[in-house]
C-alpha cells in the first residue's frame, strides 16, 4: 500500500499537513512520540476520510529511531511514495547558557535524523522512478540569528540540503520541495522556551495579526506542491522578509537582530 509519511504529525504544521492530506484520499504513516495523539488521529482520518491511516511512535532525536521507522514501514508493507520530514524543535537564548546536551538533541533531530530518513525511503523511490520529499526548514533558514543560533543553523542546514538533493532527485522523477514556513501559532515556540513570557530568555516571541496558523501553511504548502514548486516560504509577509534578507549582508542582520536582543535583554 502506498502512503505518505509524516514526522512530527500529532500537532501544529504537521497534523495540519496530515488532515489536508487524508482530506485529499492519501493514505498516512504519522510518526511522533505522542502514541495516544497519533492513534486518535488515525482513528478520526480513516473514519471521516475512508483512508488507511496508521502511526509509529519513534523519538527521531534518538540515532537509531530513522532506522527503526524505516524497517517497521516495509514489516508492514508500506511503500513510501510521499515522505514529509517536518518534526523538529527549537532553542533560543545565550548558546554559551544553553545546555550542550538539548543543542545536540536538536540537531540530531532536525538535521540527522532528517538526512536519515531521507537517504532511507530515497532509495526505493529511486527505484520506482517516482516520489515526492517535501522538509520542513523555517524562515530562520535565510539568517544566521544570535540568540537562536543552533536552531538557525540547523534550518540553513535543511535548506541547504534539500536545495542539493532537488537537483539529485530530477533525474529520477522524484520532486524535493523546501518548505519555509515563518512565525506560526503552534505549541513549538513555547516548547522551544522562546514564547513571550518571563522564561522567553529575552525573546519574547509575540504572535501578531500576520502570523499564520498551521493550517494556513499547510495550505500554501500544498498549492505550491500541485504548482510542482521546489521553494515556498508560506505567508506574503514572509516572502518579502526573505526577499530583503536576501539583499543584506548576513552579517548585518546578524548584528542587528544581536544588537536588539542585548537592548532587550540588558546584557
Ligand atoms: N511554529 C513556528 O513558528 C515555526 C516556524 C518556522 C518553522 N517551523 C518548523 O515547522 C516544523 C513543525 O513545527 P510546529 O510549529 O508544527 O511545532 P509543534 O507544534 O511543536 O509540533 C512539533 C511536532 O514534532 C514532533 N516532535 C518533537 N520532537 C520530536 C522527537 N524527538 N521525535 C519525533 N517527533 C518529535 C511533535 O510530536 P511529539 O511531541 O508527539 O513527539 C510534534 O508533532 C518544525 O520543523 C519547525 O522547526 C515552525
Amino acid at each position: 500500500m502506498n502512503v505518505t509519511l509524516i514526522t512530527g504529525a500529532s500537532g501544529g504544521i504537521g497534523e495540519a499537513l496530515a488532515s489536508r492530506l487524508a482530506a485529499r484520499k492519501h493514505n498516512l504513516l504519522l510518526v511522533a512520540r505522542n502514541a495516544g495523539k497519533l492513534e486518535q488521529q488515525c482513528r478520526q482520518f480513516a473514519q471521516a476520510y475512508g483512508i488507511s491511516a496508521q502511526y509509529i511512535a519513534a523519538d527521531l532525536s534518538k540515532a537509531g529511531a530513522p532506522q527503526q521507522v524505516f524497517e517497521e514501514a516495509q514489516a508492514r508493507g508500506l511503500e513510501v511514495d510521499m515522505l514529509i520530514n517536518n518534526a523538529g524543535i527549537g532553542s533560543g537564548g545565550a548558546f554559551s547558557e544553553l545546555l550542550l546536551k538539548d543543542e545536540l538533541a536538536l540537531l540530531q533531530l532536525n538535521n540527522a535524523s532528517l538526512v536519515a530518513m531521507t537517504h532511507l525511503f530515497l532509495l526505493p523511490m529511486q527505484a520506482r522512478g517516482s516520489g515526492t520529499i517535501i522538509n520542513v526548514a523555517s524562515m530562520a533558514a535565510f539568517i544566521p540569528f544570535p540568540y537562536m543560533a543552533t536552531y538557525a543553523a540547523s534550518k540553513a542546514f535543511v535548506r541547504s540540503f534539500t536545495q542539493a538533493i532537488t537537483e539529485e532527485c530530477k533525474p529520477y522523477g522524484i520532486h524535493v520541495m523546501l518548505l519555509c514556513p515563518g512565525l506560526t501559532r503552534t505549541n513549538f515556540n513555547r516548547a522551544a522556551g522562546i514564547e513571550n513570557n518571563e522564561k522567553s530568555k529575552g525573546l519574547n516571541i509575540e504572535y501578531s495579526s500576520t502570523t499564520q496558523t498551521p493550517e494556513q501553511v499547510a495550505d500554501e504548502a500544498i498549492r505550491a506542491l500541485d504548482r510542482k514548486k521546489h521553494v515556498i516560504v508560506s505567508g506574503r509577509m514572509n516572502r518579502l522578509a526573505a526577499n530583503l534578507s536576501a539583499l543584506l549582508p548576513n552579517a548585518i542582520v546578524a548584528r542587528g537582530f544581536a544588537r536588539s536582543y542585548r537592548k532587550r535583554t540588558g546584557k
